[in-house]
């Protein structure tokens, strides 16, 4: 594809967009409360810290859950008429930031700016007896932002004016340590819109991409390219619908997020036969795979470590390259609109996305989509 090198082919430069990795994931929702104990008991992720009427923020209660390095922020309109409430009627619950963190956010936003990008949020500095961050965003696809956060001494809980939440009694740690990548859904022919925005604004790279002859069952087809930044600690792979017999599952989501948006987050574990089954057992709803993925699987990756049967019976997909394998199970929707799921990923050399796996899964993703209607 021409698009690879002219993207991979000038990234000699120094990076004027550092960043030290992603600091957290902001959703708007219906009921932060109720997402929160979904997050905290299948999930098992722990409550850290509030922010609401109780704390004196008037209009939306935000809930903060860690496990591992994987920071969700659920927050919720206490009133209608807010921009909360608004993306949550278009979206349903979904992504509204993926926020990222930096040493100077001022010069972040001054950067992309400068580059094209569009202000949010100019820099602004909050405070509490904890320290000072400075927070700025700018707007990515759709109603999606990134935000950059700068942290400097900051020894809260979270960001200046949430309280503490000590030893949740409710969570339940599954083994997540920390987010692998983030994908997006753009609508027709807008990939490589995004993919120029993630090179020319925040300077990220051309990492790995796919067309629709890896990515295309006798349904379901979409395109991808996976953008990374320079010291590859995050990586957004773009995605957009291809024409195929039926509606592809992006158009499925871009119909039901109404617009493009946050399709998946990968978390990383580094077990993820145990990860899987208990958040299994703590009712996870992951994609299931035929009887005959796992018969032809040997033949496929050659030798792993893990038990096939085991692997089977949790449904856990495997994929090699030539640095190593890597092990994938995906969720199904955690909402009721067919829109944001989860990818559980473990690496073993490998840092490949999962390629020998697509038409199994995609095959997979149609079944339910069938039953949706929506095929
Ligand atoms: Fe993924």
């Amino acid at each position: 594809m021409a698009t690879q090198a002219n993207v991979s082919g000038e990234q000699q430069t120094a990076d004027f967009l550092p960043l030290k990795g992603t600091d957290h994931v902001e959703f708007y929702v219906g009921n932060a409360r109720q997402a929160a104990h979904f997050y905290r008991t299948a999930f098992g992720m722990s409550l850290v810290a509030y922010a609401g009427p109780e704390t004196g923020r008037r209009d939306r209660a935000s809930y903060v859950l860690q496990q591992g390095k994987v920071r969700f922020v659920l927050t919720t309109a206490l009133r209608t008429g807010s921009e909360i409430a608004a993306h949550v009627s278009r979206h349903g619950d979904g992504v509204r930031a993926i926020a990222l963190w930096v040493d100077d956010a001022r010069q972040s936003w001054l950067e992309t700016t400068r580059r094209g990008a569009r202000s949010v949020q100019e820099p602004t500095e909050i405070a509490d007896d904890h320290g000072r961050v400075t927070l700025a965003s700018i707007a990515a696809y759709g109603d999606t932002i990134h935000t950059f956060v700068e942290r400097g001494h900051y020894n809260g809980p979270f960001l200046p004016g949430y309280q503490p939440v000590a030893n949740d009694p409710v969570a339940r740690p599954a083994g997540l340590l920390h987010i692998d990548h983030i994908v997006g859904n753009v609508g027709w022919n807008a990939m490589n819109e995004w993919v120029d925005f993630y090179h020319n604004v925040m300077g990220f790279s051309l990492y790995q991409h796919f067309d629709d002859r890896d990515i295309s069952t006798e349904y379901s087809a979409l395109m991808s390219k996976v953008m990374a930044n320079g010291n590859g600690y995050v990586k957004f792979p773009i995605n957009e619908p291809a024409e195929g017999r039926r509606k592809s599952q992006i158009e499925e989501y871009l119909d039901f997020y109404g617009g493009p948006g946050v399709q998946h987050i990968a978390l990383a574990t580094g077990d993820i036969l145990h990860t899987v089954s208990q958040m299994k057992q703590q009712g996870v709803d992951f994609l299931t795979v035929p009887h005959t993925y796992y018969t032809e699987l040997q033949g496929r990756v050659g030798k792993i470590d893990e038990p096939i049967e085991e692997l089977e019976r949790l449904g856990i997909l495997v994929d090699r390259d030539d640095e190593g394998y890597m092990l994938q199970i995906f969720t199904r929707p955690v909402e009721d609109r067919p829109t944001v799921f989860y990818e559980i990923i473990q690496r073993k050399g490998s840092r490949s996305f999962g390629k020998g796996n697509f038409k199994a899964l995609f095959e997979a993703i149609e079944r339910e989509q069938a039953l949706r209607g929506n095929l």
